[in-house]
């Protein structure tokens, strides 16, 4: 057993060895170009999340692929102001990765052109969406229940993307009684995506328990393009074991980065064979996130900015002693001193606790009972696109409720 920084589970897994594992490519023999990605590891696109305030940060830890939120098809092509602002990005972004959300061909593949337009290096499609306003309409995570409407989906983006790879992010099906990932799977790269992300969860169990690895195994199995492995990476060697026991050729990290983004400094480490640097003590923490309000502020303005970071405080703060006490301050800050205020009577010199680890961030343990159009099992073969939003005011409350894969 080795004192490492880890959790019980983790304190024997080695680093990678020399040549153990290869740089993620996606769009190898497809025709689209080719992107290498090295460490094999992307930021999970997170709406309300990976933002270019986060992915920036994020980037300064480490390297990989850092995809935006989820940027809705219609919003973007009625210019909804917010919905441009949250697909934008900095010059110096690279590769440049967006993912998008939408139902309809015609509308994605004039979206993936204008992307492609700006300077795109990468795009993923959301086809995870578990929420019941998605779900219900026959979109998210309803979609890979239809594979030729899949199919028509990818290829639409794939013809309209140049060289620019196109992945599809999906969840391993509707619930245990409709599992969809190989044969969706099948359907998205016989279209021409690059790689398949699967988070190993079902659309009914949402977030709760544990990713079912062994179906990215299988995927893997069934698959001739690289899977991406999604679920539960809460530590470095998380990637590594889930690599390693699935032989996926990629990780997607989510929630165990939130308030955490020195985990792909951790991850970059590991898979160049060095054990990873310990995490900041609580006053490194403090600097971190007064740097990300700054970020937040600058893309968003000081008061959304503000706002959006009240969430990021109780992530960032997560298992220090006393941190729930002033949990109730942080969620009325209003400005970035009041952060320092709030946390100034905690111990700057605390080290990340390892309780913290794996500690639940965002999402709880809720299931559901996904909601289809009446009659959608009916014909599994039909790839007529679902009704989606038309008017700004639907757009909007559609981009509300989206939010999450
Ligand atoms: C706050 C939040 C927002 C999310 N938004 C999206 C999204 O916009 N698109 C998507 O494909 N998945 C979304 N997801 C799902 C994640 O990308 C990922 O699949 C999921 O969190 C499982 O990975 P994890 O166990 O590493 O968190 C979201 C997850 C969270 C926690």
């Amino acid at each position: 057993m080795t004192d490492r920084f880890s959790t019980e589970i983790n304190k024997d897994v080695p680093v990678a060895q020399e040549g153990e594992f290869a740089p993620l490519r996606l769009g190898e023999g497809q025709v689209t170009g080719v992107l290498d990605v090295w460490p094999p590891v992307v930021l999970a696109p997170m709406a309300g999340v990976t933002n270019l305030a986060f992915r920036t940060l994020c980037r300064e830890y480490g390297a990989g692929l850092y995809v935006s939120e989820m940027i809705t098809a219609r919003g973007y092509l009625m210019g909804n102001r917010l919905t441009s602002l949250l697909a934008s990005s900095s010059p110096d972004e690279s590769p440049r990765s967006v993912q998008v959300y939408g139902a309809d061909p015609v509308d994605l593949g004039e979206m993936v052109a204008s992307l492609v337009d700006e300077g795109v290096d990468h795009l993923d499609i959301n086809m995870g969406c578990p929420v019941p306003k998605v779900t219900r309409a026959g979109g998210g995570s309803a979609i890979p229940v239809k594979p030729r409407l899949l199919a028509r989906l990818v290829r639409a983006m794939v013809q309209n993307a140049g060289e620019v790879p196109v992945t599809v992010k999906m969840r391993m099906g509707i619930s245990e009684d409709l599992i969809t990932y190989e044969e969706a799977g099948k359907a998205a790269a016989g279209e021409g995506a690059s790689a398949v992300g699967l988070h190993a969860r079902t659309a009914s169990q949402l977030y709760s328990g544990e990713a079912d690895w062994s179906a990215i195994g299988r995927l893997v199995e069934v698959l001739d393009v690289p899977v991406l492995g999604n679920g539960d990476i809460w530590e470095p060697y998380d990637a590594l074991r889930m690599m390693r026991q699935t032989g996926c050729q990629g990780v997607i990290v989510g929630r165990g980065c939130l308030g955490r983004p020195w985990l792909f400094r951790e991850l970059a480490q590991v898979f160049n064979g060095e054990e990873p640097d310990l995490p900041p003590r609580f006053g490194g923490i403090v600097e971190i996130m007064l740097d990300h309000g700054r970020r937040l502020q600058a893309l968003f303005g000081e008061d959304i900015g503000i706002r959006q970071m009240r969430k990021w405080t109780a992530w960032y703060t997560k298992g220090f002693h006393g941190s729930a006490a002033v949990r109730g301050n942080l969620m009325r800050i209003k400005t970035l001193d009041d952060i320092a205020q709030a946390v100034q009577q905690l111990d700057m010199d605390e080290p990340f606790p390892v309780t913290a680890l794996r500690a639940q961030r965002a999402k709880g343990s809720k299931t559901q009972s996904v909601k289809l159009p009446e009659g959608y099992l009916d014909n599994r073969d039909d790839d007529t696109p679902p009704k989606g939003p038309r008017s700004i005011d639907e757009i909007q409350a559609w981009e509300k409720a989206l939010n999450g894969g």
